[in-house]
């Protein structure tokens, strides 16, 4: 083009599409294996610098970690630091935290070719992969999760974000991690409220996506919640079900109206606000499926009998499913309107119309949604007793 042609240009069209690969491998003894290790490549013949940030409860039950990670470092000959970080919900909604977490960056000189290696919970996850995002504009971020939560969901997510302004995770950024190490054996220490947690996500993506996977959660609950071997093959299955979703779905950043995945979410995180936290986002989240399966129940799109055993099914599993804070009606509701501005203007929830089967709503009737959080408020037993719903739980 001439230069005459440039001064009349009126616009510029193009596709900017990145082609970026997700790795998600599975590896007992991740410091000592070869997937992370291999993640960490050497940059022109020279070992990676990594900053590992560690959550310090995995850090306190574990306390050989930080010697696993000397030793990897020494394996590799890498220049790397380790940062403790409190875990659990503080670090994402303490500013300060991310803010050291971004100057132990700087001072361990890391660059985009260098990694932020995050091993933790989802909460830590999230919030070491903020400052890994905003970084440089971008630092490579490796995470190794190590909540059943973590590794069934979030820790093969696109998307990072802490709490700002009271709203739970105002600030965020998508982008692909440059990888993803699950380590089962890294959950050997989780408490039982943090074990459960997981599995409500992995209830969550069973339901609106594979009847297999929720038939065998509904049959093996008690043997999950004994830590027997189905576990480990039900997180990994949900994994590779939000992995598929990220990849094949068509949508990784969500730049259309449905969040499939975050199906019972709107309530989930307001409940997490209007609790400060008390309430763990697995807790809160198989509360958030209780009242949309009550909704889609009410509204005629679930079966009866189906409601009742998802309702069970989490009651098996060992969630609450019911809250105080449900009294506060019009609080919850506030949710729906938080969720429509974090989706873009346009409320779109996922709901379930069968096991493994759900679809799309763009409105939602206040009357029947009062309704659900009653239902819910009274707990399980009620609407779920009749329903066959136990079926095959143990
Ligand atoms: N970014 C996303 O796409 C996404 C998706 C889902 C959830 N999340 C976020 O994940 C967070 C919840 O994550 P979570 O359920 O993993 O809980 P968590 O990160 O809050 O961890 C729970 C507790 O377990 C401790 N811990 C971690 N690993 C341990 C281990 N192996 N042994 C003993 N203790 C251990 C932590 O220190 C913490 O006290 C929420 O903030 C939620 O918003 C993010
Ligand atoms: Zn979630």
């Amino acid at each position: 083009m001439d230069g005459d042609g440039a001064a009349r240009m009126t616009s510029l069209e193009g596709a900017v599409c990145p082609r970026m690969a997700h790795r998600v491998r599975f590896e007992e003894g991740v410091f000592e294996g070869e997937a992370l290790a291999s993640l960490l490549e050497p940059f022109d013949e020279r070992p990676a610098r990594a900053l590992f940030v560690l959550d310090d409860g995995l850090g306190r039950a574990q306390p050989d970690i930080s010697a696993r990670i000397g030793a990897l470092s020494e394996r590799l000959g890498m220049e790397a630091e380790t940062a403790e970080v409190p875990g659990g919900e503080t670090c994402k909604n303490e500013r300060g935290i991310v803010e050291g977490v971004l100057e132990r960056i700087r001072d361990a000189r890391l660059c985009r070719r260098s990694y932020v290696v995050a091993a933790g919970g989802g909460a830590v996850l999230d919030a070491a992969g903020f400052a890994a995002a905003i970084a440089h504009r971008g630092v490579r971020l490796v995470r190794v999760p190590s909540t059943t939560l973590s590794q069934a969901d979030s820790g093969v997510g696109v998307k990072c974000g802490i709490n700002g302004c009271g709203v739970k995770n105002f600030l965020g950024a998508f982008g692909v991690p440059w990888g993803v190490v699950i380590d089962h054996s890294l959950l050997r220490t989780l408490p039982e409220r943090a074990w459960r947690s997981g599995f409500a996500e992995v209830v969550k993506v069973a339901l609106v996506r594979d009847r297999g996977l929720f038939e065998e959660v509904e049959r093996g609950a008690g043997a999950i919640v004994r830590r027997e071997e189905i576990a480990e093959r039900v997180i990994r299955r949900s994994a590779a079900l939000h992995h598929a979703h990220i990849c094949g779905g068509g949508d990784p950043f969500e730049m259309g109206a449905a969040r499939p995945l975050d199906f019972g979410h709107w309530s989930a995180h307001r409940l997490e606000e209007m609790t400060s936290f008390e309430v763990s986002h697995g807790e809160a989240v198989a509360i958030g499926i209780a009242i949309d399966v009550e909704y889609a129940r009410l509204a005629g799109m679930l079966p009866d009998a189906e409601a009742g055993r998802v309702r069970a099914c989490l009651a098996a599993l060992g969630f609450e499913q019911s809250h105080e804070a449900l009294r506060d009606e019009a609080g919850v509701l506030e949710g729906l309107e938080s969720f429509r501005e974090h989706l873009g203007g346009r409320l779109t929830l996922t709901m379930p119309t069968g096991i493994g089967r759900a679809i799309e709503v763009g409105e939602v009737d206040e009357g029947k949604m009062r309704r659900a959080l009653a239902r819910v408020r009274e707990g399980p037993a009620r609407h779920a007793a009749g329903a066959g719903a136990a079926r095959g739980v143990r």
